[in-house]
């Protein structure tokens, strides 16, 4: 009976809040607008999903720091140069540079920190 009861947590945590983890995680933008508007640009579209299947999770939220919570890694032009967050590959390296401003300050105005569906935020391809 306890093991039994054991399997079936295993198979609810399995069929049901791992994925809804994970899918919330693909198929979203994550809108940071801490600072941005206030200090005269967009607001920054972040596309998760378009990252997630070329990296895996630990790579940002182990390795380089940045929190699971949209607008709480509290990131700074500055931390980016010094090749911070975004900044440890969008480097003219690994990804293009910090010099594009607009393709990473890409929302339009108004845009709330927050994970937004790509059809409210149009994705990254409002440049
Ligand atoms: C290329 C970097 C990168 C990768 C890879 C990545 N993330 Fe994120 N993730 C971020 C950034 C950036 C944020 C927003 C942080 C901020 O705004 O301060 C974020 C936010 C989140 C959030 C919070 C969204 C919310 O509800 O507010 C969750 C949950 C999350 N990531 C889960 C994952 C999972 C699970 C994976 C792997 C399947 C993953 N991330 C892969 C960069 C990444
Ligand atoms: C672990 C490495 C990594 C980190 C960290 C990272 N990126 Fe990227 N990003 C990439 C790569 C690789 C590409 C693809 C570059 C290319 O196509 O030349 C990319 C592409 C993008 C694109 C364009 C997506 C498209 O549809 O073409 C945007 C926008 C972007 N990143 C924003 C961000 C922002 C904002 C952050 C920080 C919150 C961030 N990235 C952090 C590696 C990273
Ligand atoms: C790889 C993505 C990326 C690129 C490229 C980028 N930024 Fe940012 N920037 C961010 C993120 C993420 C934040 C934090 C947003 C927030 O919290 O509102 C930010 C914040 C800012 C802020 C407010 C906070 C601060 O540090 O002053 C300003 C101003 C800013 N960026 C200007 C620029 C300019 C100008 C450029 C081009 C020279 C640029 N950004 C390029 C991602 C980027």
């Amino acid at each position: 009976m306890k093991r039994w009861s054991g399997r079936l947590l295993t198979m609810f945590v399995i069929a049901g809040l791992v994925p809804a983890v994970v899918a919330w995680a693909e198929y979203a933008d994550v809108t940071i607008n801490t600072q941005s508007e206030a200090e005269g640009v967009a607001p920054v579209i972040f596309p998760h999903w378009f990252h997630r299947i070329r990296f895996q999770c630990s790579v940002c939220h182990v390795d380089l720091d940045i929190r699971m919570g949209a607008g709480t890694t509290g990131i700074t032009m500055e931390k980016l140069i010094d090749g911070q967050y975004c900044g440890a590959c969008h480097n003219g390296n690994i990804a293009w540079s910090i010099d594009n401003c607009d393709l990473c300050h890409s929302g339009r105005p108004g845009l709330e920190t927050g994970v937004k569906g790509g059809h409210e935020t149009m994705g990254p391809g409002l440049y």
